[in-house]
């Protein structure tokens, strides 16, 4: 099993450490490093060492998993305390070629934007590989093979559309199922547990269908009959526009990615 180190221990280091965790990845092959002590505090529950307290290791990987405006920080810490350090980077829209400008130091780098449903194994991950040979890039691709579906990208363009899609994709789907939450309060008098099962439920429901039949035309066709409750909603739905807004909502997610790409 290789040594992970993950630089930057936040959100979604949190959630492919779980996932890793969960698909039976040991912890004793998994380190950090985060100045954060809350979410130092939170890898220390799951057993998680930090590097700075750990006798020498020798790392495989470096996950670089800290915001873009702390990624280049982190990266000549990194280049400068590793010995040709093979890095895996998190960070959404900074490209390659800008890391390569920043130092003379050697170092391999491959781009991977997971998603937070890692943490249950149901992770989407892209990755683009310019410098990493393919025994490297087979091996990282085995590791977030772990935590669910990885996708290979054949242009650094596009991971900021995956980005815009994926990586942001839950929290879409989140603030959609917000109007479920407060229907389904009323039936349930406030009471969050059966909310939260019968939402979590629906969306799993609506995941194996897709899973089984691939035509979402057709799904929807199977749910809804002639002057049904479900026609009547998918008029509303098309009335108000309603795909058209959650296209835009997209493509404003997608135009972000790219800008912060172009900032770096
Ligand atoms: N969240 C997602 O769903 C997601 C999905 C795909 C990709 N990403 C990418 O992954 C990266 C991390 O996102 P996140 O949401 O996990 O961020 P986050 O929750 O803010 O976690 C980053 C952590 O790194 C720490 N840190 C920053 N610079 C450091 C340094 N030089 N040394 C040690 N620790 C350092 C931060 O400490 P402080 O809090 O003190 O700054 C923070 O605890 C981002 O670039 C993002 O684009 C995120």
């Amino acid at each position: 099993m290789k040594n992970l180190l993950f630089y930057g221990g936040g959100n979604i280091s949190f959630a492919v450490i779980k996932g890793l965790i969960k698909s039976g990845y040991k912890k004793e092959n998994i380190f950090y490093c985060d100045r954060n002590t809350s979410n130092q505090k939170k890898l220390k529950a799951l057993k998680i060492k930090n590097i700075n307290k750990t006798k020498s290791v020798n790392i495989d990987y470096i996950i670089l998993a800290v915001k873009p405006k702390d990624a280049l920080e982190a990266f000549h810490e990194i280049v400068n305390k590793y010995n040709s350090p093979k890095i895996v980077s998190f960070v959404a829209g900074i490209k390659t070629k800008k890391y390569k400008q920043e130092t003379k130091l050697d170092f391999s780098l491959i781009r991977a934007m997971p998603n937070t449903s890692s943490k249950f194994g149901l992770g989407i991950t892209a990755i683009y590989n310019l410098s990493f040979n393919k025994s490297h890039k087979n091996n990282v691709k085995n590791i977030f093979n772990k935590i669910g579906l990885v996708i290979e990208i054949d242009k650094e363009s596009k991971i900021d559309v995956f980005t815009g899609l994926i990586g942001s994709g839950p929290a879409y789907f989140f603030y959609l199922l917000k109007s479920y939450e407060k229907k389904l309060s009323k039936i349930f008098n406030g009471d969050e547990k059966k909310i939260k099962k019968t939402i979590s439920y629906l969306m799993m429901g609506v995941g194996k269908s897709i899973e089984e039949s691939n035509d979402i035309d057709k799904l929807i066709q199977a749910v809804a009959s002639k002057k049904g409750t479900t026609e009547a909603g998918i008029k509303s739905f098309r009335l108000q526009k309603l795909n058209k807004s959650f296209d835009k909502g997209l493509d404003a997610a997608i135009k972000r990615s790219k800008e912060i790409s172009d900032e770096y």
